[in-house]
């Protein structure tokens, strides 16, 4: 391995998964262009979240991480953005309050359009063109011109993550995340719904809590912890050119950050130890995420945490395993062993949505919320008999009515899912099924919080 890292190193190493531009020079000038552009985000505040997620890694706080599988430029507008932000913040209050522990908020947003598939073309009625790769590629319809990749999509999905980070910042900080607002977060929709319902009941306990609180004198002037939120951005660092270009040296301590967002992860498809993707997440300070499924070999991840985390820092690397309902009990348990025994520190995510994609009998891509619920219960258990951290969760939402996702309290058929499929990749959790989640999470950490002080207590 050489030792000599710059972000433009990944470069001699095999890249999948990369678009084929048809002209290297627009591509270099797009790149350019991004590499004048000011950062994203700082690296201070990617340190923070490194802190924040080391404090995960020892069981003090909870890792949330959602949002949508691929943003789009077509359905970039402030209430997309405000739902899907507070279908989290209101997963993190339930998650908090029925938990005990503090929820570190982590959005796919902001930055989430590059999108890895399994066949690099598409055949349809006969005519074959280039697979759909994320709007910072190509174009989703069908059709030649569209499914051309075009580097000047890069610099609009900077200035469009640009734009959705500031708008997130401004909930964050602005009024919006305010605690004496949980009932308001509610959307329509999920109001009438029977998680709606044990959300109300909720917001009413904490309306008291924070009464009692405010007559003791601990106000939102003096703990703004009360009245705002702190909420950070990531996405899956596959299309490298644009990392790359976002990569900058941090004054405070001359090291460096990709500044596309806090927190940037490794795909399952793009996990080859000697690949370019590894390559460029070895050097990089940001704290990071390396996707595992089935296929991961334990001794293979412990390869990978050794490049990816020599020092092994807590915080600085989540492992995120996405086996399926049907895998997890084969393949967890010896990842969870391998890593405990040679004492590395990993924050350990459970992403219950990719492992778990069927295709309906009416031709849908979907997943049955039985069995996201299903690997989200065996991730809790194996981790308990195991005696490691269950430290958070990966989940693919919005905060829309959406019906993509089979299941849950409304019961969502195959012929639901006619009526308002409007991903552009994978099937997310609507609002209604994310709360209906977020419960189920909170009763597991209340369960495994009990029993912590129990033990404790003998
Ligand atoms: C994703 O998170 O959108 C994704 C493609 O996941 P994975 O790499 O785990 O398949
Ligand atoms: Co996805």
């Amino acid at each position: 391995m050489s030792q000599k890292w710059s972000p433009a190193v990944w470069r001699e190493h095999q890249a999948h998964q990369m678009p084929e531009y048809p002209d290297a020079g627009e591509l270099a000038k797009a790149e350019a262009v991004l590499r004048s552009y000011p950062p994203l985000v700082f690296a201070g505040e990617a340190r923070r979240l490194k802190t924040n997620l080391a404090r995960v890694a020892e069981g003090k706080a909870f890792l949330l991480q959602g949002g949508d599988c691929a943003e789009s430029f077509a359905e970039f507008a402030a209430d997309n953005i405000r739902d899907t932000f507070r279908v989290i913040l209101q997963m993190a209050v339930i998650m908090t309050f029925g938990g005990g522990l503090p929820v570190v908020k982590l959005g796919r947003m902001a930055g989430q359009f590059a999108k890895p598939r399994s066949e690099p073309i598409e055949t349809r009625d006969g005519v074959t063109l280039p697979t759909y790769r994320g709007d910072i590629v190509n174009g989703y319809d069908f059709t030649a011109e569209q499914r051309v990749p075009d580097p000047q999509r890069m610099v609009q999905a900077y200035t469009q993550s640009a734009a959705t980070l500031n708008l997130l910042r401004a909930f964050a900080t602005g009024g919006f995340a305010d605690l004496h607002g949980v009932h308001r977060w509610t959307l329509g929709f999920v109001a009438r719904s029977a998680a709606g319902e044990r959300y109300r009941d909720l917001a009413n306990r904490i309306g008291d809590c924070l009464a009692f609180m405010e007559a003791c004198g601990l106000t939102p002037e003096v703990t703004p912890q009360i009245r705002e939120t702190e909420f950070f951005t990531s996405h899956e660092a596959l299309l490298l050119g644009y990392e790359e270009a976002l990569t900058r040296v941090d004054s405070l301590t001359g090291d460096w950050y990709d500044c596309s967002a806090h927190f940037v992860w490794i795909g399952d498809r793009t996990r080859q130890l000697d690949g370019a993707h590894v390559e460029f997440m070895r050097g990089i300070k940001n704290p990071i995420g390396l996707k595992a499924g089935p296929t991961l070999d334990p001794e293979d991840l412990l390869r990978l945490i050794d490049k990816l985390n020599p020092a092994n820092e807590a915080g600085r690397l989540t492992v995120i395993t996405r086996m399926g309902s049907d895998k997890i009990q084969r393949h967890l348990p010896a990842l969870l062993r391998a890593v405990k025994r040679e004492g590395r520190n990993v924050v350990w995510a459970s992403d219950p949505m990719h492992g778990n994609t069927i295709k309906s009998s009416n031709g849908y891509k979907t997943r049955p919320f039985d069995r996201i619920i299903g690997e989200i219960r065996d991730f809790f258990q194996i981790h308990r008999a195991e005696g490691t951290q269950a430290g958070g969760v990966h989940l693919e939402l919005t905060g829309r009515d959406v019906t993509e996702c089979l299941g849950g309290a409304q019961a969502i058929d195959e012929v639901d899912l006619t009526r308002s499929y409007d991903t552009q990749c994978d099937p997310r959790l609507n609002g209604a099924q994310a709360i209906e989640l977020a419960f189920l999470i909170a009763e597991a950490l209340k369960a495994e919080h009990d029993q912590q002080r129990l033990a404790a207590a003998s």
